[in-house]
């Protein structure tokens, strides 16, 4: 057997039969009514325990704002039911997108985001759910490609990190200012993205915890020392 495999199973048969060939230790139950529990999350309680991952459909228009794919997409998350509708990565300044048609959220593109939201709402309530909504706003850093081609920004050099990207070994990392107005924009809109209907969960860093993201490069910044952790409501 490969070491990794696809979930490819169809059914639990499937799944169980997978379970015995390898004599795994896992536990598997028919009865999923827990996840149909409300859960709390911060402040908040959500109706139930099924969650859409954030996930980037890249169908956003040049500007940044949701288009009609992504309005599509969203409306149609929101009828299936979900507790938790964890809006995809959204990037808060142009440099920072992972594409040409990664969300983008700032002055220009807001009045979209607050359609997505209302269009969003509306779809989950005609079909008698009110799920929660979550932005995940994000900077793509060294693998952003904000016209199509790798224009990597970097808080530091990775060994691990840098041979798969187009990070030059003598590339600058971002300077301490232009890193420390980057996290205020985020906090900016993420303060204002909660005024319009979702729900920021906290601050973090995409890939690791505190700790990765103190190594990252994330320390030197004084508004992500002072902000981290605190958006959970
Ligand atoms: C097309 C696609 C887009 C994704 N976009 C995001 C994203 O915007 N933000 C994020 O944190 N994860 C993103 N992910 C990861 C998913 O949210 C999810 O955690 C992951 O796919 C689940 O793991 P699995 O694919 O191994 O089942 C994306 C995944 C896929 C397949």
């Amino acid at each position: 057997m490969a070491e990794h495999e696809k979930f490819h199973y169809r059914d639990l048969s499937e799944l169980t039969a997978a379970v015995d060939a390898l004599a795994a230790a896992l536990p598997i139950s028919e009865d999923v009514s827990a996840l149909a529990q409300p859960v709390g999350v911060g402040r908040r309680t959500l109706p139930n325990r099924l969650a859409v991952h954030p996930m980037e459909g890249c169908d956003g228009t040049p500007d940044g704002a949701p288009g009609e794919l992504t309005f599509r997409r969203y409306e149609r998350f929101a009828a299936g039911g979900a507790g938790l509708i964890w809006v995809e990565a959204t990037a808060v300044v142009g440099e920072g997108r992972a594409n040409p048609r990664q969300l983008w959220l700032h002055a220009g593109s807001a009045a979209g985001f607050a359609e997505l939201v209302a269009r969003t709402r509306r779809a989950a309530e005609a079909a008698g759910f009110r799920p929660g909504l979550f932005l995940q706003l994000t900077h793509s850093g060294r693998y952003s490609k904000p016209q199509g081609r790798p224009a990597p920004i970097i808080a530091h050099h990775s060994a691990v990190l840098d041979p798969g990207t187009f990070v030059r070994p003598d590339q600058p990392v971002i300077a301490d200012d232009a890193l420390d107005a980057h996290v205020r924009v985020l906090l900016r809109w993420a303060e204002r993205s909660r005024d319009g209907g979702t729900t920021p969960a906290r601050t973090t860093s995409t890939s690791g915890g505190r700790r990765s993201a103190r190594r990252a490069g994330m320390g030197r910044c004084r508004t992500w020392r002072r902000s981290w952790g605190t958006w959970a409501r």
